[in-house]
């Protein structure tokens, strides 16, 4: 087979600590699995700053670019914060979305059984929940003109930015959200707020109008995006697929995030068009950023990235069995009562990032064996 390039963009804080764990399963997989990559790193966000002047070298973009499946850390951090804004560490990260043209971002949110407990919703609401986000990515108010913080005559300073969507970019990821929802639930929740924004209006009316030419046999709501951030906190197993924008869709993961129990255990891939063989452009990160409150502590939960991993297994590669493999790993380690410390609890035993690594490490050797 072809050989497999993978790109791999640490970033800052404990974005190279979960990598490196992420790289141990590379490893492994090489040794134990006969699946070998081509691996490459690269630095983005304030470690590219720092070493090469900007957030994400063109050298760095054109290997991304390349590369079959890109796999990053975190970016951003106090140090960098000051900087102006096209200068910042999270440019880098928009930037890879952007010109790698990744619209598409599934953000998965699963509750494994061990950790029904560590989240702050109680069990019954959570427990066995499986829904799938999916973000637009490249477009909405993240990437809308005009932008910018003006003076005003008066003294006073205007900042700006833009909602803007076009119907092409509405039914390309609610195409993605559509297409996931056939493997699933059936049903696909689409996100706006239609009963304020024009943007809002255009996208119920798009995401209905391709339900009604191509997926029929999906079941399609509209819910204001207000509604849906209480609905998941309230009902969260109502939902199977939800689409919407960029803004909300950082939003309304984050708050997912929160029914798994830590944001330290959400995964993502970022998916462009797919090409003549079907293969899309993608980038696989974990929900979470740099962490700058743990870094450098050896604190961080890894799985987040190891299930990104994971997901670059299934999605890019066609791994599934491998894919299926480290996510049975992580819930296996997890059910063994280890924690890291976001996600502990009363009688788990609290471990390093750097001990979950292995000990997820040493249950793929026995799963393997
Ligand atoms: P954050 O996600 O970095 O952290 C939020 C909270 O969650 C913190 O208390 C942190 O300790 C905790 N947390 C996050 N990941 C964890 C993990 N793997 N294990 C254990 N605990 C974890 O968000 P923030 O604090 O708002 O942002 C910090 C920096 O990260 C900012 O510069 C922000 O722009 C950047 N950021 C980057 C990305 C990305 O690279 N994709 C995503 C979000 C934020
Ligand atoms: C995320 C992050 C990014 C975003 C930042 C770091 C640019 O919060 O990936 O969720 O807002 O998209
Ligand atoms: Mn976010």
């Amino acid at each position: 087979a072809a050989n497999k390039k993978l790109l791999i963009l640490p970033g800052d804080g404990i974005g190279p600590e979960v990598m490196g764990q992420v790289q141990q399963v590379i490893n492994w997989m090489d040794k134990r699995r006969a699946v070998t990559f081509d691996v490459e790193t690269g630095l983005v966000g304030g470690a590219a700053i720092d070493a090469e002047g900007s957030p994400l070298a063109d050298a760095t973009m054109e290997k991304a670019s390349n590369a079959d499946a890109v796999l990053l850390g975190a970016v951003g951090g106090p140090k960098w914060d000051e900087l102006p804004f096209e200068q910042k560490p999270e440019r880098g990260l928009l930037r890879l979305r952007k010109e790698m043209e990744l619209y598409a971002n599934l953000r998965p949110a699963l509750v494994f059984d061990a950790l029904v407990e560590a989240s702050t919703l109680k069990p019954e609401v959570v427990k066995g929940l499986d829904i799938m986000i999916v973000r637009e990515l490249t477009g909405g108010i993240y990437f809308g003109e005009p932008r910018g913080i003006e003076d005003l005559p008066d003294g006073q300073r205007r900042g700006i930015n833009t909602q803007v969507y076009t119907t092409n970019e509405i039914r390309r990821v609610a195409a993605v959200a559509f297409e996931l929802a056939r493997k699933r639930g059936k049903r696909v929740t689409s996100c706006e707020k239609a009963n304020v924004m024009e943007s809002g209006v255009l996208w119920r009316q798009e995401v209905q109008k391709l339900h009604d030419e191509s997926f029929q046999d999906v079941a399609l709501s509209h819910m204001y995006a207000d509604n849906a951030a209480m609905q998941l906190v309230r009902n969260p197993k109502q939902f199977d697929v939800i689409v919407t924008d960029n803004l909300f869709g950082d939003i309304l993961s984050d708050e997912a995030a929160m029914l798994t129990g830590s944001l330290g255990m959400l995964p993502s891939a970022s998916l462009g068009d797919p090409d003549k063989h079907g293969r899309r452009q993608a980038l696989y990160e974990p929900v979470h950023g740099s962490a700058p409150d743990i870094a450098g502590q050896d604190l961080a939960n890894p799985i987040a990235s190891l299930l990104s991993f994971a997901m670059a297994l299934r999605y890019t590669f066609d791994l599934a069995e491998d894919a299926d493999l480290i996510e049975q790993a992580v819930q296996r380690v997890l059910a063994g009562g280890l924690r890291t410390a976001d996600i502990m609890s009363p009688g788990a035993a609290k471990v390093s990032t750097v001990t979950m690594g292995q000990a997820i490490l040493r249950q793929l050797d026995q799963m393997a064996a």
